[in-house]
């Protein structure tokens, strides 16, 4: 999703520290790019496609100190060069992340006040009312803050006015960092942008107004009032983004699981039970869990459900969060709303935290970006620890999101004694061999075999019946999404209430069979696909003996700990068959890293 970053300084070198930000952020998705900087006047250079494209048109040897910079995932208006960032309206200039969900009425009332437009932007409309204000007050904080009581939606804005040397910074819903060293100061909208020049960060809060200018950075508040700055030594190992050899940082983040694994439990868990329940919180007081998340981190919620249930005897609402935050919801002060998210900026994701904190539910959100809104802004925090995920296709980040599911599970499960001795034995064990288990399953070679069966076909379908139906999902949309065929996810049973109609001669059906006293009946539904032509792929315990087209066998584990090794061939068929159809890879088209608009 849409990228800022800028800076204000006594380096010359603006335009590199820009474009090296840019590139930083290529990772969350975009499809065209833009900075604009100050020389005798504001710049502005723009380009459709690649960074390198944008960079193709810099002439680097100008020299500047000031600068704002964008990658844009469109929203309003297709990917044109016009409406690309910045805009410049009057004597001000912008780059945006965000939605303003108002800006057809405010285009009306400037239409009407002779502002003319050259994109089909919300952006651009933002920008012709922070000039109206600028011009009405002449003080561009105040023109801020009446931009602020105007616009509905969200935003976060780096902003650069004709003959004012100062960059300003302001959000609402979107996060923004600011950021400094001692040459010069920065804004952002991840710390990744700037993690190679800035040496110490804070994260802006919501409706804050930053003035940054070449030696300083000042905040006020709405009423603009000054208020402290809070700054933190940045993490300078967010600058690592080599790719280990690996052809993609897919690949990479796909092998890195079993050490994420180790690093997501280890600090809930050493050799014994006791050490998870000292070092995770008591959830016995709820009844009721809802679990909220978006795509993947939804379908890991949908995994927990499965094992919450099972286990610790408490039911378990999975809800995908843009629904969950405009419906009714029943929940009450036994209910723990649960929030999954990698990035912890997902707009939905965060609009149904606070939704929930906003009717006093109590709320924990398993998140992998420390310091991200929603890890700051819920009540109790698990962090996984995946490390930076680049690729925007989620492997490792889902899987550590399954583990800490799975802990909670297990956490509960234990403090009500529903699992005995043996058993806890048997679940110790396995989290202790499961990260070489899992590197045995990466490095199996069946999953380039099954993907040239695969690479031509137009529908896939993925079936399996309880936590392997939630599996399915996620293979189907790790499938869909980066390698384009279309493919759905199916609960086994439900294939004949109409959509077997879909399957004919070679039509592929990965069957997913790990739930033990369900297998039979998946391979019943299996069976009906195959009596209609279809080619047949197994994802099966080492122990089931059935007879697919293609299988891939994986070790059989406690049921808490499979889907970690189930997840590993769908990841890797979904990674062959996007590298046999030349797709690309870690930055699917129209995919966005992190989804900071609803
Ligand atoms: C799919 C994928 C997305 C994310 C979803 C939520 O591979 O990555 O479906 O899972 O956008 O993102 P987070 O977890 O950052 O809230």
């Amino acid at each position: 999703m849409c990228g800022i970053v800028g800076y204000n300084g006594k380096e010359k070198n603006t335009l590199h520290i820009l474009i090296d930000g840019l590139k930083a952020l290529e990772y969350r998705g975009y499809d065209s790019s833009g900075i604009a900087f100050k020389t005798d006047k504001i710049e502005t250079i723009k380009s459709i496609g690649k960074i390198s494209e944008l960079e193709s048109k810099i002439d680097f040897t100008t020299n500047s100190n000031t600068g704002i910079g964008h990658t844009r995932w469109a929203t309003h208006g297709k990917v044109t060069t016009s409406n690309s960032h910045p805009h410049t309206v009057g004597k001000v200039t912008i780059v945006h992340n965000g939605i303003i969900e108002n800006f057809n009425e405010i285009k009306k009332e400037l239409l009407n006040k002779n502002y003319k437009f050259k994109s089909e932007t919300d952006t651009e409309v933002a920008c012709a009312l922070i000039d109206y204000y600028y011009n009405k007050t002449n003080d561009i904080k105040k023109a801020l803050t009446l931009f602020s009581d105007k616009v509905r939606g969200s935003y976060a804005l780096g902003i650069m006015v004709e003959n004012d040397n100062n960059i300003y910074a302001i959000r609402k819903d979107s996060p923004l960092i600011i950021a400094k060293n001692e040459t010069g100061n920065f804004i952002a909208s991840d710390a990744i942008a700037v993690s190679k020049y800035a040496d110490e960060i804070m994260y802006l809060e919501e409706n804050q107004i930053a003035e940054v200018s070449k030696d300083s950075i000042t905040l006020y508040d709405k009423d603009l009032k000054e208020v402290k700055t809070n700054f933190k030594n940045i993490d300078k190992s967010l600058e690592n983004t080599d790719k280990c050899g690996f052809d993609h940082y897919m690949l990479k983040e796909i092998h890195e699981q079993p050490k994420v694994f180790r690093d997501t439990v280890s600090p809930y868990l050493e050799n014994n039970i006791d050490s998870l329940l000292e070092t995770m919180p008591d959830f016995t007081k709820y009844n009721r869990i809802d679990i909220v998340a978006c795509g993947s981190a939804y379908h890991a919620g949908l995994v927990g459900k499965n094992l919450i249930e099972e286990y610790a005897d408490v039911p378990v609402n999975v809800e995908v969060a843009s629904e969950y935050r405009y419906k009714k919801n029943f929940y009450d002060d036994k209910t723990l709303v649960i929030l999954v998210s990698q990035s912890g900026e997902t707009a939905d994701t965060l609009a149904a935290l606070r939704k929930a904190k906003n009717d006093n539910i109590d709320t924990l959100a398993i998140v992998n970006v420390e310091n991200s809104t929603i890890a700051r802004e819920s009540e109790i925090l698990l962090k996984i620890r995946a490390g930076r995920e680049i690729a925007v296709a989620t492997t490792k980040a889902y899987s550590a999101q399954v583990a800490m599911l799975s802990l909670i599970a297990l956490n509960l499960a234990s403090r009500k004694g529903n699992i005995d001795n043996n058993e806890m034995i048997e679940i110790l064990k396995d989290i202790k061999e499961l990260p070489v288990k899992l590197e045995n399953l990466i490095d199996k070679e069946d999953y380039k075999t099954i993907a040239e069966a695969i690479r031509d076909k137009e529908d896939i379908f993925f079936i399996g019946r309880g936590i392997d139906y939630a599996m399915s999902m996620e293979g189907s949309l790790k499938l869909k999404e980066i390698s384009y065929i279309n493919s759905n996810a199916y609960a086994a049973g439900e294939l004949k209430h109409g959509t077997i109609s879909l399957v004919e001669d070679g039509t592929p059906v990965i069957g997913i069979l790990t739930e033990e006293f369900l297998k039979e009946k998946t391979i019943s539904n299996v069976e009906e696909v195959k009596s209609r032509g279809a080619t047949t792929i197994g994802i099966i315990n080492s122990d089931s003996n059935y007879n697919f087209d293609y299988k891939v066998e994986i070790p059989k584990v406690h049921k808490l700990l499979q889907p970690l090794l189930t997840v590993v061939p769908l990841q890797l068929i979904a990674y062959e068959v996007a590298k046999l159809r030349n797709c690309d890879i870690d930055k699917p088209k129209n995919l966005a890293k992190s989804v900071t608009v609803e």
